[in-house]
């Protein structure tokens, strides 16, 4: 069984993420969605209620199973018997801080390789910083994440 990990921070899940998820699920038997520390950000929503919004988002897709961890994700990957993580490139300006984060995660462990998917066109411009923003600023972002995430904004 292939069995891949699709880590982040999901603070909160896009619907860009899910795009990506969606895509990878194609190929994988199976995807944790892992939500993972970032050390250099200060986190919005709780680990539980990101874990929960990616559970009620992914609830339709049999093949996806919902995790936080707060140790290496390659660490966790071993753990679950997981060969490859998955991420998405928005842009060239993704490029760099994902090549650094594969070439972290292969100096911690070389047999677990990562695969990127590109961000479809209309997809290209969120991020989670964005979308609280513009909710903040009363625009409907309703096209950009799901429900579970507009529940609780
Ligand atoms: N669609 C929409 N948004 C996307 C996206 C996509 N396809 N891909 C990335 N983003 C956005 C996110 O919304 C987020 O936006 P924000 O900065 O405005 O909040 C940003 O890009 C990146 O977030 P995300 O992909 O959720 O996670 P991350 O880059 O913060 O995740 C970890 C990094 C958690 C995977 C990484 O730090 C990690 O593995 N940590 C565990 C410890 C470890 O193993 N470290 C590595 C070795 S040092």
């Amino acid at each position: 069984m292939k069995v891949a990990i699709y880590p982040g921070s999901f603070d909160p899940i896009t619907n860009g993420h899910l795009d990506i998820l969606k895509r990878a699920a194609r190929i994988f038997d199976k995807i944790i969605v892992l939500v993972a520390i970032n050390p250099g950000k200060q986190s919005r929503f709780s680990t539980k209620d990101r874990v929960e919004m990616i559970k009620e988002a992914t609830q339709d897709m049999p093949n996806i199973e919902v995790d936080s961890f707060d140790g290496l994700t390659v660490q966790y990957a071993k753990q679950k018997g997981a060969t490859h993580l998955i991420r998405g490139l928005r842009a060239v300006s993704d490029f760099e801080y994902e090549f650094r984060l594969a070439s972290a995660n292969e100096f911690a462990n070389a047999s677990i390789d990562m695969v990127f998917f590109m961000a479809r066109g209309d997809k290209t411009f969120i991020s989670s910083s964005a979308i609280i923003e513009l909710h903040k600023s009363g625009v409907d972002i309703s096209p950009l994440v799901p429900e579970s995430v507009i529940k609780r904004l």
